[in-house]
């Protein structure tokens, strides 16, 4: 935190994104706040706290609009009127294109490469343009002064940053992809995808995960833009405009908001246990997704079904709890995926649950931070296999939330988190016997051992949390920052 108001001395942020931190809705005549399963946000959030300012974002949630002044802004967090959310109206027409169709049957997909085709509309393009152009609108009106520092979040908005600099030359434009960015080959089949780099090379910074993302988005440029690379100081050069590429892994916050607060692991446990009706001494596995194809809740059942084959003695002593918030629901894709996970998990529970005690819990709805936490703690194993995640930080959570320090994380070698807590147990999600293995390894593995990995990524995670995360940017911002204004003395 420290580090982060050294390098703002004072100036406040403005960070765009399309998913809000905060969201409206009525139940029974009574508005209530929720806050959404992203991990843009869970990451984002406390960030935004501390340094306060605005955060600009589509406002989807039923009673948004009744909540907000006559500007379309509220102050947030609810309790602790930190930071103003700047609510941005859409309708079902301009959502359809801009955000289901483009943002997530378009590039969603042609990121993350895990076998769904992308859909490319022209008409969904025609709603991306206008809707990017309209937040550009609302930060140059959220903005006082010319050159502001606006963080700008995501694959909604690869064309803000040029819109942005068109209208402010002189703004600091930090821009954070947070999904990964494929080979050249692969983004190349996207019909805009001239049009997608130029916009993102607006920024003054662009930030990936991991240097191989980065890599990779360097070589996309090379390949389709005429452009000057600098690979020594990873910078792009094209029109007098200067963006530096370069990997920042998010994080989460540290310490956790909960700390010294919460009941001791075997208490929570217990509970845990008499709430689901199962004995003391049962086994528990806990995964934490959106209900998203990219995720591997499919793999993930299957090697669970697989761990019960190879060894028999855990059936009925062992239940994974699946918690996969509802996401995008919309879509035909989404659909038939939870169509797929919901009857995956019967036909696995029909072979092997046992008298009161289920092999697969899955509870497809949303779930609270707090709640979720309780899942953390109670469990022996949480199982991340993505078969594509920029980071994932339901991996940092569960670190973070063992302070106890047991507990094993099973982990998708294709996550971004996979390159920073190397004493997970590493699988390839796609290999069902490899990852059946692995779940079993965790839940027998010496408490001695789990302790041994569990400290060094709990260090981990303390010292490379998400403060550093968004401190780093601000940092080298602040240099580019200076460069510039000394290059203009000089001249
Ligand atoms: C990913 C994306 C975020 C997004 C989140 C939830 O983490 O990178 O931008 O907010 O998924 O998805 P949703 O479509 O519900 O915002």
């Amino acid at each position: 935190r420290k580090l982060l108001h050294q390098q703002l001395a004072g100036e406040r942020i403005i960070v765009v994104s399309n998913r809000e931190p905060y969201i409206h809705s009525k139940k029974d005549g009574e508005i209530q706040v929720h806050r959404p399963a992203s991990g843009l946000v869970t990451a984002v959030e406390p960030v935004m706290r501390a340094c306060s300012g605005t955060w600009v974002a589509h406002g989807g949630g039923s009673a948004d609009r009744e909540t907000v002044d006559s500007h379309d802004r509220v102050r947030v967090p609810p309790n602790s009127q930190e930071y103003n959310l700047r609510r941005i109206w859409l309708t079902k027409e301009e959502e359809e294109g801009y955000y289901y169709g483009f943002a997530n049957e378009g590039l969603w997909p042609l990121c993350h490469i895990a076998h769904v085709r992308p859909i490319f509309r022209t008409s969904d393009w025609r709603e991306y343009v206008r809707i990017n152009q309209r937040f550009a609108d609302a930060v140059v009106k959220e903005s006082d002064s010319e050159n502001p520092v606006v963080l700008v979040q995501d694959y909604h908005f690869a064309l803000l940053p040029e819109m942005i600099r068109r209208a402010l030359p002189k703004a600091t434009i930090i821009t954070f992809w947070h999904i990964p960015w494929p080979n050249p080959e692969s983004f190349g089949i996207c019909p805009w995808r001239e049009e997608l780099l130029k916009g993102m090379l607006g920024s003054t910074i662009l930030g990936f995960h991991t240097p191989y993302h980065c890599k990779n988005f360097l070589e996309t440029v090379d390949r389709y833009l005429e452009t000057r690379i600098e690979h020594e100081s990873s910078t792009i050069s094209r029109r007098g405009q200067l963006t530096m590429v370069e990997s920042y892994p998010i994080s989460i916050q540290w310490p956790p908001p909960w700390q010294g607060t919460l009941p001791p692991v075997e208490q929570t446990r217990y509970e845990m246990l008499a709430a689901l009706g199962l004995p003391a001494g049962h086994l528990l596995g806990i995964g934490v997704d959106r209900m998203d194809y990219t995720k591997g809740i499919l793999e993930r059942f299957t090697a669970v079904e697989r761990m019960l084959e190879l060894h028999p003695e855990l059936v009925g002593h062992f239940t994974l709890i699946q918690i996969a918030a509802p996401s995008r629901s919309a879509l035909e894709e989404y659909q038939s995926f939870e169509a797929r996970v919901h009857a995956l998990a019967e036909r696995i529970n029909r072979r092997f649950s046992r008298e009161g005690c289920q092999a697969i819990i899955l509870k497809a709805e949303h779930h609270e931070p707090e709640e979720v936490n309780r899942y953390y703690r109670s469990a022996q194993v949480c199982m991340v296999t993505s078969l594509h995640d920029g980071m994932n930080l339901v991996a940092k959570e569960f670190v973070a939330a063992r302070d106890d320090e047991q507990g094993v994380l099973v982990l998708s070698q294709f996550t971004g988190a996979a390159h920073e807590l190397h004493e997970s147990l590493i699988v390839n999600p796609y290999h069902v016997e490899q990852t059946a293995e692995a779940l079993h390894q965790a839940l027998t593995m010496p408490e001695y051992e789990q302790q041994e990995r569990m400290r060094s990524m709990r260090a981990m995670v303390r010292d490379f949390n998400v403060y550093r995360w968004a401190g780093r940017m601000l940092l080298d911002a602040a240099r580019i920052r200076q460069r510039e204004r000394l290059a203009v003395r000089i001249g």
